[in-house]
């Protein structure tokens, strides 16, 4: 057989799906989506056909009416089984009718307790990057896209959102029928299903929210920018090809900071503030309806292509919507971050290169923001090379040229050697993709309002506390640059001093916390640990949880705490996030 990416069964010299019509019946008290779903492939298929799955109930499978035989006849930890379609004779559609599994790995069930609300049960999905399968049985691989239609039923009062156009809504009996069509060809990875006790509210003509009542008031406020942010991203990428731009605020256990989900972007609650400090957030999210969405990454392998342009697209429309400054601020801070990951790693570990070979590796396990900041530096590079003029004219180019489609990292590089040659003169292009670390021929960003931070960061190491006034006006991000560059060790006083003069408790922002919680448990301070278990309770997004459940490792007289805080909390938490922090927790023998 021919395996086309690493992570997936799928062998697409057999034929590939091109549509899908699912029928969905969400089942509350079991956690069961109990699916009938009609496929149809691109061209007929005659012998056998391969899907992945995980974890599925299968109960029939038909072609016109007629059984098919099928047999899950291999299975991984990792893919899931492969279904096995067999005797298939020119067969250009089959149906299939299953259940998912109650820990479906895409899926979390939320007890009313676990929402804003408090009295309605709460459903959603996050299909990235290998967990679409446990949805529905497809080839789920990157490269394989497909349209479809999807009916949602769901128990009265709850709404049912999918990220695709809402046609339509009925009434069941006890029930409603929510109708939705995705006209567009998307990747399996891009479906995503949500339903709970949601209001909408629109933003602009193309924009709205949809979220719970209780928080519904104060996310319009934080997003009312959001039309604005297309417009600067239409600008620079090309016209906006999906539609609308809506949101799905999720409740705090949501595993990610946001999910690009096509039309509805899914976004953790802790990116409101109050203060509209976190919409670079939304920029990332919203660039990726270009950037993996309209053009897709072919593999896991080539995740750089998604997250490094995406990451570079955020900084550029950063860059006009919150100025210079800010934008340079920026680049000062993920350059640190990206060094003290790839530190982590080891700067010559293979998962600090660009192209990832990932055979065998799980992409929950081994994320991380390498492709984010490396690709983004190594594009700025391609910019430099040949000026923004040309550069932003190639990047409209390759939007168009290869959209709805999916490509390799060399497929792009290729382009990239057609289009713009010089690069490959002037930059190891070479080295940037396929060698580990971070080459020193590039530009360093420098900062304005990092070198203020940096300047009370050497006079505290030289033993003078900054005072509350000095850093009274600081940008949310100037705050979080001095968190990461503190000593990971510091008095417990000092733990108590700089959340007070930086104001943390009433800035109440996640990502302050994720990194002092880490210091502070370096630092030995001990009676943190109620507070900090309460956030690892209440918090959801891994990129915040996983530093403190590392310092906690990494330190001896909180290292008997983890397992112990993560029982406790698991529950509360993603599949996901519980698989990852697992497994994180066993490698250190815990
Ligand atoms: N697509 C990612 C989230 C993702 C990546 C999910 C890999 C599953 C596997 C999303 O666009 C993202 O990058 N989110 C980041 C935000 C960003 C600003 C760094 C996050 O969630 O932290
Ligand atoms: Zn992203």
């Amino acid at each position: 057989m021919t395996r086309h990416d690493p992570h997936s069964y799928a062998d697409l010299s057999q034929g590939r799906i091109k549509h899908i019509d699912l029928r969905i019946k969400a089942d509350f008290e079991t956690h069961i989506l109990n699916i009938e779903a009609d496929y149809q492939l691109d061209e007929p298929v005659s012998g056998s056909l391969f899907l992945d799955a995980s974890r599925i109930k299968l109960e029939e499978a038909h072609i016109d009416n007629e059984p098919i035989k099928w047999e899950f006849d291999e299975q991984d930890d990792l893919l899931g089984e492969r279904l096995h379609l067999k005797g298939l004779e020119d067969a250009s559609s089959f149906t299939l009718t299953f259940a998912t599994a109650p820990e479906a790995r895409a899926l979390q069930w939320l007890p009313s307790v676990q929402t804003a609300g408090g009295e309605h049960p709460f459903l959603f999905s996050q299909c990235q990057a290998i967990h679409a399968r446990s949805l529905f049985p497809c080839q789920d691989t990157p490269s394989v896209r497909f349209t479809f239609s999807a009916e949602v039923e769901v128990p009265k009062p709850l709404t049912a959102v999918i990220a695709a156009e809402q046609v339509e809504v009925d009434e069941r009996g006890e029930s409603r029928v929510f109708k939705f069509k995705m006209p567009q060809p998307i990747p399996s990875y891009l479906f995503a299903i949500g339903a709970g006790n949601l209001v909408f509210r629109e933003l602009g003509p193309r924009t709205g929210i949809y979220a719970e009542p209780e928080i519904i008031e104060s996310a319009v406020w934080e997003f009312a920018e959001n039309e604005e942010k297309i417009i600067e991203a239409e600008k620079l990428l090309g016209p906006y090809l999906w539609g609308r731009y809506d949101l799905l605020i999720l409740p705090p256990s949501f595993p990610y900071g946001g999910m690009e989900n096509p039309r509805l972007t899914f976004l953790t609650p802790t990116a409101i503030l109050g203060n509209r400090g976190q919409t670079a957030l939304i920029t990332h999210e919203l660039a990726h309806a270009w950037t993996g969405n309209l053009v897709t990454n072919a593999t896991w392998e080539d995740f750089w292509l998604n997250e490094g342009w995406t990451t570079y697209a955020e900084t550029r429309i950063t860059e006009i919507l919150d100025g210079k400054d800010v934008a340079d601020l920026m680049a000062v801070y993920d350059e640190r971050r990206l060094f003290e990951i790839m530190e982590r790693f080891g700067m010559d570990s293979p998962l600090t290169c660009l192209k990832v070979p990932s055979e065998g590796r799980d992409p929950d396990s081994t994320f991380s923001i390498i492709p984010y900041y490396k690709g983004s530096f190594f594009l700025k590079e391609c910019e430099h090379v040949v000026g923004r003029e040309r550069f932003d004219a190639f990047t409209k180019k390759y939007m168009e040229g290869f959209q709805f489609q999916s490509l390799t990292t060399e497929a792009f590089l290729d382009f990239l050697k057609g289009e713009l040659p010089e690069v490959f003169e002037k930059l190891n292009v070479h080295g940037w993709i396929y060698k580990p670390g971070l080459s020193d021929e590039r530009r360093r960003p420098t900062s304005r309002l990092y070198d203020e931070v940096q300047e009370v960061l050497v006079a505290y190491k030289n033993g003078t506390r900054p005072t509350k006034e000095q850093v009274a006006d600081w940008h949310r991000y100037q705050i979080l640059s001095f968190l990461e560059a503190l000593p990971k060790q510091i008095p417990i006083k000092d733990c108590k001093y700089f959340e007070e003069i930086l104001d943390l408790k009433n800035k109440n922002d996640a990502n302050h916390y994720s990194f002092l919680y880490a210091i502070c448990i370096t630092s030995g301070y001990e009676e943190i640990l109620p507070r900090v278990e309460e956030f690892l309770g209440k918090i959801g997004r891994m990129l915040y949880i996983m530093p403190i459940f590392r310092a906690m490792i990494a330190t001896d007289w909180a290292k008997d705490h983890a397992r112990r805080i993560f029982e406790s909390v698991r529950e509360s938490h993603h599949q996901i996030t519980v698989h990852v922090t697992n497994k994180l927790l066993e490698e250190a023998g815990l």
